[in-house]
C-alpha cells in the first residue's frame, strides 16, 4: 500500500460519539464496540477520556490491553493529571496513542480558557513533551481550530512539532468552516508549519452545518491523512463526520481522491448495527450508506433499470458494505453449530457461556417463530450481553390494562437468594409495570425516554424496546427485546435500573465526558478521580492547568 496516499481512520465513536446526548455505554459494551472497529480494520481507536472517570479510565485500559491491530488513543486536555491517567491507562496497548488538545480561538481563550497566546503555547508545549513520556506516538488538536488566528495557528502546532507531536489534528469543533475554506487552511498550514512534512495531518469536523463529511473529503484533497470520524456519525450535537460516509466515498470516487483506506468494507453493515444497539441511536432509514433504504429501490423506473443492469441506479453493491444476508434463515430445527457459523458470519464471537446463552435464547424464539431472522438473532445476542452482574433478576410478572379498567402490573423479582414481589398501578400496562418495579427495587427515579420497535417485519416481529432512566443526576439507558412488548418494556426498564447501580457500585467520582468538555477543558480537576499509578504525581499539574 502506497503509505503517502493512505488516509488513516480515526475512529472516535468510543469517546466523541460517546459525548452524545444520552449516550452511556459500560466497560464490556465498550470493549465489544472497539472489538469490533478492530475488525472493521479502523487504524485507531480512540477508547475515551481516562481523567473522566473511573469507568473511563477502565474501559480505555481494558481495551488498550484486549484489542489488537488498532493503535488505541486517549484523550488528555493539556494538563498533567489529564496525560498521566492517559499514559497509564493506554500503556498495555501494543501501539498507543495520547491526544492531548487546548483551544487556540480568540473565542475560547478569552471566554473559556482565560488565558493568552503565550499561554496556551507554553502549556501545548509541555503537554506534549510530558505525552512523549509515556509513548512516541502523540497527537495534538488546537480546539476550535477553524475559528483560529491562522498566524498564531502556524505557531501553535510548529511549537507542538519541536516538542515531538507526531499527528497535527486541525478540528472544526463548531462545524464552521465549508469544503474550499477548510482546504485552504489544511494546505496553509501544511506549507508554513515549521516540520509539516514529517507529521500527518488529521481533520476531525463535525456536522452542525451538514458539512461534515463534505470539510473532510475536501481536507484529505488538501493532503490530510487522517479522519476522525464516528460510526453513525455520532458525536456531540450534530455529530461527527460519519464514518462510513467518508470511507464510502474515497473508495466510490478513488478516480477523483487518488488515496487508499485499509478498511474491511463488509464490516461496516454489521459495525453500525452494533453502534446503533448499544447506544440506542436509531440509524434513520434514509442514512446514506448504513440506512434501512440505502441500497432500496422504489420508483418502477429504477426497479426496472436495476433488474436489467445494478449500475444504472447503483454506485456502491450493497455487499460490499455488508447490506447482504447469506440468505440462511435459521429456524427450531437449527442445531447450536449451524447457530455458531451463522454468528461467525455476521461477525460476532461470543464466549462459551454467552454462546451457551444466546443459543438457548435462540431456541426459544425458534420455538415461538418459524423462522428466525439474522436482525433477530443480532438483538438477542447484543441485548443480552453484560446481564450477569445484575443485582436484579425478573421472575415473572403480569399485567392488564384497556380502556375501561385501572392498568395493574404484578412482578416477581429475584435479588440474590431473595424473591420480592410487589404491584403496581398506572396509566397504563407499562406505567404499572415501571410501578411495581420501582417498589421491588427501590428505585425512585423515572422514565425519561421509551422507544420501541419492532426488529422485522411481521407481527410476529420480536418488540426492542430502548428506555432511558434518571435518578438523582445520574440517567442510564436500557434495552431487551422479547416476543411481547410489555415483556421487553419490563426487561429493558428493570436493565437500566441494573446499569445504573453497577454505574454507581464502580464509582461515586462521575463527571460524563461531556460535562468534562463543557467544564474549563484546561482545568484539572479539584479532586481527580483515583486510578492508581503514578497520578498527580507533583504539585506541577495544578501548575500547569492552571497558570494564568
Ligand atoms: O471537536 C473537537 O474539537 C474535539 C477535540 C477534542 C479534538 O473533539
Ligand atoms: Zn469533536
Amino acid at each position: 500500500m502506497d503509505e503517502k496516499n493512505r488516509v488513516r481512520f480515526f475512529d472516535t465513536t468510543l469517546r466523541d460519539g460517546e459525548q452524545s446526548p444520552g449516550i452511556n455505554l459500560n466497560a464490556s459494551e465498550k470493549l465489544e464496540i472497539a472489538e469490533q472497529l478492530a475488525r472493521l480494520r479502523v487504524d485507531i481507536i480512540e477508547a475515551g477520556f481516562p481523567i473522566a472517570s473511573e469507568g473511563d479510565f477502565k474501559a480505555v485500559e481494558a481495551i488498550a490491553r484486549k484489542v489488537k491491530g488498532p493503535v488505541i488513543c486517549g484523550l488528555a486536555r493539556a494538563n498533567e493529571a489529564d496525560i498521566v491517567a492517559c499514559g497509564n491507562a493506554i500503556k498495555d496497548a501494543e501501539r498507543g496513542r495520547i491526544h492531548t488538545f487546548i483551544s487556540s480561538s480568540k473565542t475560547h481563550m478569552q471566554h473559556q480558557l482565560r488565558m493568552n497566546e503565550a499561554q496556551v503555547l507554553e502549556l501545548a508545549v509541555k503537554s506534549v513533551r510530558h505525552a512523549k513520556a509515556f509513548t512516541d506516538d502523540v497527537e495534538f488538536s488546537a480546539m476550535d481550530a477553524t475559528r483560529s488566528d491562522v498566524e498564531f495557528l502556524i505557531r501553535l502546532f510548529s511549537a507542538a512539532v519541536e516538542a515531538g507531536a507526531t499527528t497535527l489534528n486541525v478540528p472544526d469543533t463548531v462545524g464552521y468552516t465549508m469544503p474550499d475554506e477548510y482546504a485552504e487552511l489544511i494546505r496553509t498550514l501544511r506549507a508554513k508549519v515549521t516540520g509539516g512534512d514529517d507529521v500527518i495531518w488529521s481533520v476531525h469536523c463535525h456536522d452542525d452545518l451538514g458539512l461534515a463529511t463534505a470539510n473532510t473529503l475536501s481536507a484529505v484533497k488538501a493532503g490530510a491523512r487522517q479522519v476522525e470520524v464516528a460510526m453513525n456519525g455520532i458525536g456531540e450535537r450534530a455529530g461527527n463526520a460519519a464514518l462510513e460516509e467518508v470511507v464510502m466515498a474515497i473508495e466510490t470516487r478513488r478516480d477523483l481522491l487518488g488515496v487508499v483506506t485499509g478498511l474491511e468494507l463488509r464490516h461496516i453493515g454489521d459495525t453500525s448495527r452494533k453502534v446503533s444497539k448499544l447506544t440506542g441511536y436509531r440509524v434513520p432509514r434514509n442514512k446514506a450508506i448504513v440506512g434501512a433504504n440505502a441500497f432500496m429501490h422504489e420508483s418502477g423506473i429504477h426497479q426496472d433499470g436495476v433488474l436489467k443492469e445494478r449500475s444504472t441506479y447503483e454506485i456502491m453493491k450493497p455487499e460490499t458494505v455488508g447490506h447482504s444476508t447469506d440468505n440462511i434463515y435459521l429456524g427450531k430445527h437449527s442445531g447450536r453449530h449451524a447457530f455458531q457459523v451463522k454468528l461467525q458470519g455476521m461477525g460476532i464471537d461470543l464466549t462459551p457461556d454467552e454462546l451457551g446463552r444466546a443459543f438457548k435464547k435462540f431456541k426459544d424464539l425458534a420455538d415461538q417463530k418459524k423462522v428466525v431472522t439474522d436482525e433477530e438473532i443480532e438483538a438477542i445476542v447484543l441485548l443480552d450481553k453484560g446481564t450477569v452482574s445484575d443485582q436484579f433478576h425478573l421472575v415473572s410478572f403480569q399485567s392488564f390494562g384497556g380502556p375501561s379498567v385501572i392498568p395493574m402490573a404484578a412482578v416477581r423479582v429475584q435479588k440474590g437468594d431473595e424473591l420480592i414481589e410487589q404491584t403496581g398501578s398506572g396509566d397504563g400496562q407499562v406505567d404499572a409495570l415501571c410501578d411495581a418495579i420501582n417498589k421491588a427495587t427501590d428505585f425512585h427515579g423515572r422514565l425519561t425516554r421509551y422507544e420501541v420497535s419492532a426488529t422485522t417485519e411481521g407481527t410476529d416481529s420480536l418488540g426492542e424496546v430502548f428506555v432511558m432512566v434518571a435518578e438523582g443526576g445520574s440517567s442510564m439507558t436500557g434495552r431487551s427485546v422479547a416476543a411481547d412488548v410489555i415483556e421487553a418494556s419490563a426487561l429493558a426498564y428493570l436493565n437500566a435500573i441494573n446499569r445504573l447501580l453497577q454505574k454507581r457500585a464502580l464509582k461515586k467520582d462521575s463527571k460524563t465526558n461531556s460535562e468534562l468538555m463543557r467544564s474549563n477543558p484546561m482545568q484539572a480537576d479539584p479532586e481527580p478521580v483515583s486510578v492508581g499509578g503514578e497520578r498527580g504525581v507533583s504539585g506541577e499539574g495544578k501548575g500547569l492547568a492552571g497558570s494564568k
